[in-house]
């Protein structure tokens, strides 16, 4: 067992759930060999505590590393801003640049909003626009966070976040009074949230959802949310926490052509600095002034400086169209192995900034050829799983190296599914696919 093995299994001991992300999870990837932790990380190139180097061709800092790990140009910059200080009883005046960066990327808006996490940003977004429109009622489509006001889907009826976040998950913890506060409907499913509003009416105050996901918005999905939100007075955010950054310098919603009254950001904003910022329209925007949201480490100085050089270095090197071409890329190479030795695959293509593909095959346990395949291109040095967050580090040696060796893991694939044996073939367990207990 590896140095890193060695520590998960301490820290699931006294750090409930072993890590503050259940994506990092070890057992989301790899049981038992997964790698866990890091001693360096620059580009795409990950170092684990046993020395053992590897190249990131999964998540890449859970799509936060857009530029790559430790960018030469973000971390020039952060490292003026700690040795001139990053945190002093005045404000830092970068958080008024980067605003009126944000309110020149998103025309529509007149007022921002900063913290540093993307489940506080909504969080904040859901309060400022509940405090504009003086309703409780949320509609929601996808994921959000981990916060009250969306966990209390489940309150009303436990299978609310299914399709969104994880099946069945328990809402513990969470108020009950906030039970009906929170509404799901599906993307593309207009229905749905035609119906809720036929219900609900105008207790809808707020409508949430990311602008596209990995599906783009079909029979003009998105300006029909848009008229709804208009007829009922709901405050409507689009949640660019994840989308924003990759594909368009700012949110996917300028590509689709649909604006919100409110926009959040996150993740890749700051390439891995901690930076959340809510963009609304001025008006929306002003109701925060008549609630409480207020936070010591919203006014830190490393987040905006972090998001200024990394908006700067994604218009200069136009790393949207890198991350698109790179995308599509990856997706030709899933395609063309998986012909190659007659392994029918799946890519989802349709947002190229965070590709995705699975196995196509008839198979009891589904999971176990994912696990397989993780482990296999583990032996041969890469972090890879069916998901692929494209960076800027990305470049065409990295896709090369991996086509060869995803070549030689999906040929092994192919003959262990035809055979039946792909459990055997497993060093450790099936990888978790969902939310579980460990310890
Ligand atoms: C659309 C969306 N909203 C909110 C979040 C939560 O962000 P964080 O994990 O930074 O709290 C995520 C994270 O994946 C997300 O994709």
């Amino acid at each position: 067992m590896g140095k890193g093995q060695e520590l998960w299994n301490k820290a699931k001991k006294i750090i409930p759930g072993g890590s503050q992300l259940l994506s990092k999870r070890s057992e989301m990837f790899l049981p038992d060999q997964w790698p866990s932790y890091y001693s360096k990380a620059s580009g795409c190139e990950i170092t684990d505590l046993d020395g053992r180097k590897y190249t990131d061709m999964c998540i890449m800092g859970v799509g936060a590393n857009i530029l790559g790990y430790a960018d030469p140009d973000v971390n020039t910059a952060v490292k003026k801003k700690v040795d001139d200080g990053n945190m002093s009883t005045l404000n830092c005046p970068e958080e008024v640049e980067l605003a009126e960066k944000l309110l020149s990327l998103d025309n529509w808006a007149g007022g921002v909003r900063y913290t540093r996490t993307g489940g506080e940003t909504v969080g904040v977004a859901v309060r400022i626009a509940r405090a504009h429109t003086k309703r409780d009622v949320v509609a929601f489509c996808g994921y959000h966070g981990w916060q009250d006001w969306y966990l209390a889907t489940n309150l009303k009826d436990k299978n609310g976040l299914n399709g969104h976040l994880i099946a069945g998950l328990e809402p513990n913890g969470v108020p009950k009074a906030l039970s009906g506060t929170a509404l799901p409907f599906h993307y593309n499913k207009i229905e749905e949230l035609e119906a809720l509003v036929a219900k609900h009416g105008k207790q809808i105050g707020v409508i949430v959802m990311e602008p596209m996901r990995d599906k783009l918005p079909q029979n003009d999905f998105l300006k029909k949310v848009r008229k709804i939100a208009d007829e009922t007075g709901a405050v409507l955010i689009f949640d660019e926490i994840t989308s924003a950054f990759r594909e368009t310098a700012g949110g996917i919603h300028k590509k689709l052509g649909v604006e919100p009254d409110i926009a959040t950001y996150g993740k890749a904003m700051g390439n891995g600095y901690a930076i959340g910022a809510v963009v609304g329209k001025a008006e929306v925007m002003d109701a925060a002034q008549t609630s409480f949201i207020s936070s010591t480490f919203w006014t830190e100085g490393i987040g905006p400086t972090a998001a200024l050089a990394t908006i700067a270095k994604l218009e200069k090197k136009n790393v949207p169209a890198h991350v698109v071409k790179t995308g599509n890329a990856m997706g030709d190479i899933w395609e063309k192995l998986g012909e190659d030795v007659g392994l029918p695959v799946h890519v989802d293509r349709q947002f190229p900034g965070i590709m995705h593909f699975g196995f196509d095959v008839e198979y009891a346990n589904k999971r176990a050829i994912d696990t397989l395949f993780t482990q296999e291109m583990l032996a041969r040095g890469f972090l890879a799983t069916g998901g692929f967050y494209v960076s800027y580090a990305h470049k065409q040696e990295h896709l090369d190296r991996y086509s060869a060796a995803a070549g030689e893991v999906f040929k092994l694939i192919a003959s262990a599914v035809k055979e039946k044996k792909v459990e055997k073939l497993l060093k450790g367990p099936v990888a978790h696919s969902g939310f579980q207990r460990l310890t």
